[in-house]
């Protein structure tokens, strides 16, 4: 094991440098034009997958391509077979005025890489795909086959890895899936999340008149879209930050007083968080502590509003149309669908009768939980341990992972969940960054993982 961890300790120069060439390709999986983008970044993967020893193919999709890379397997031994996921994809790096250097531009500063993508999600996958080589190149025996499973559509809602599972379900049988996509608390906190929320995304449209109108001539007669869509968006929150649709609420599993107990006890500081986050204070559901709120209750967040003249300077008009991009985030129990429901249900009822409501439903998925307690959770524990020097803590997370759902359902494996971003990464937001502290650690974690899961 010695060689394996010395490989990877003389070879970081080599794999921050790789990294960075994989952070130049710009596969913003959103935006049509940059198709070709996400297809180069494939074909770079597939090349160094083979270049450290794995055997890898691009996957085309009616997508973008799957990478899939295995490790070299043994013709009579049956091991243990273990995949790994992670997303080449990445966020749309807009605003682009507020980035420092360039997104795409890969930008060392003390150690912090910044670039799209550097922690969610290329800097995490590709820990582990240093962990793998240091076995490989070394000729160290891995105690297990592994699978690396990395896709193209993580960020707009994994459409196509889910059918891509159902037709490879034999060869991607396993006995766990292992993803960095989440965070830490801090550097001095490593992680076990073993809860991620869900999601359903939507787009709701308020048409008024056929055209944009002058304001002046016609504006008092006619409803404003963006006017009825502000005062039906604004009856959907009420002042204790509860969703007012009826039904939300119905099927969320409770905290129990034992997991509150223990959300307390994370490092956290709201005062610090607020800080962070440059807001003038926090707010959330009444009766819930922040850590509770962005992690085990469900949420109603607008994510895009758009309406009327954007230019410079004025322009007298009412608008045409409304719009706005929701997602709300899902918790233990709820079930999207009825979610889905539940949420049109109320717009239709409450919209009114001067405007025309169109609803466009986006993807969904239910929110995931698995038990911290497993024998393979005790494994990823004690390899968080070895690798990071500190005791490792347990928790939830708000963000989704749609296609974690899936690998229980198609592959009846568990996924265990080791992310490696700080809450500082700035994870879709401008200056998103790695810790290369991070980075280190985690492929150390990842090259004892493979050893502690057989124990
Ligand atoms: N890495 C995130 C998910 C995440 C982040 C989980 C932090 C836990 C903590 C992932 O890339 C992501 O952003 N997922 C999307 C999924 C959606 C587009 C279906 C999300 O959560 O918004
Ligand atoms: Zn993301």
């Amino acid at each position: 094991m010695q060689v394996v961890l010395d490989y990877l300790k003389h070879n970081q120069p080599r794999f921050v440098a790789e990294l960075c060439e994989l952070l130049r390709f710009p596969s913003v999986s959103a935006q049509p034009q940059h198709k070709k983008d996400l297809r180069n970044c494939a074909e770079w993967l597939v090349k160094h997958c083979r270049q450290i020893g794995l055997e890898a193919k691009i996957c085309p999709t009616a997508g973008h391509p799957i990478v899939l890379a295995k490790t070299p397997r043994e013709k009579k031994t049956r091991k243990p077979h273990y995949m790994v996921y992670g997303h080449y994809d990445v966020q749309p790096p807009e605003p682009l005025d507020l980035w420092h250097t360039p997104p795409f531009e890969p930008r060392i500063e003390g150690r912090s890489l910044f670039a799209r993508g550097s922690t969610d999600n290329k800097g995490q996958f590709f820990a582990h795909l240093a962990a793998v080589e240091a076995y490989l190149q070394t000729g160290t025996p891995l105690p297990c086959d592994l699978t690396f499973v990395i896709e193209g559509e993580e960020e707009v809602g994994s459409a196509n890895l889910a059918k891509f599972l159902k037709s490879h379900r034999n060869e991607l049988k396993c006995d766990a899936v292992v993803v960095s996509d989440t965070g830490i608390p801090d550097a001095d906190h490593p992680a076990l999340t073993y809860a991620l929320r869900g999601i359903i995304a939507f787009e709701i449209t308020l048409r008024g008149p056929s055209r944009d109108l002058h304001s002046g001539i016609f504006g008092g007669a006619v409803d404003n879209p963006a006017m009825a869509l502000s005062q039906l968006l604004g009856k959907l929150r009420d002042k204790n930050g509860r969703i007012a649709i009826p039904g939300f609420y119905d099927d969320v599993a409770p905290l129990t007083t034992y997991e509150r107990k223990e959300f307390a006890r994370l490092p956290t500081n709201d005062a610090e968080l607020q800080k962070l986050l440059g807001v003038k204070r926090l707010f959330g559901e009444r009766g819930f502590t922040p850590t509770e709120q962005r992690s085990a209750r469900p949420t109603f967040e607008i994510n895009g509003l758009t309406s009327g003249y954007q230019g410079q300077g004025s322009k007298t008009i009412v608008p045409a149309w409304a719009r706005t991009k929701i997602t709300c985030r899902l918790v233990p129990d709820q079930n999207p669908a009825r979610i889905r429901k539940a949420v049109c249900n109320h717009l239709k009822k409450i919209c009114p009768p001067s405007v025309r409501l169109e609803i466009e439903a986006g993807h969904g998925a239910e929110a995931y939980l698995v038990s911290p307690t497993s024998a393979h959770a005790q494994a990823a524990l004690r390899a968080l341990r070895q690798a990071f020097g500190r005791e490792p803590v347990l928790m939830r997370e708000g963000g989704s992972i749609p296609i974690v759902n899936d690998f229980k359902k198609v592959l009846g494996a568990d996924t265990l969940l080791l992310g490696l971003g700080l809450p500082e990464d700035n994870a879709h937001s401008p200056n998103e960054k790695f810790d290369l502290d991070c980075f280190e650690n985690g492929q150390r974690m990842s090259a004892l993982l493979w050893r502690e899961l057989l124990h």
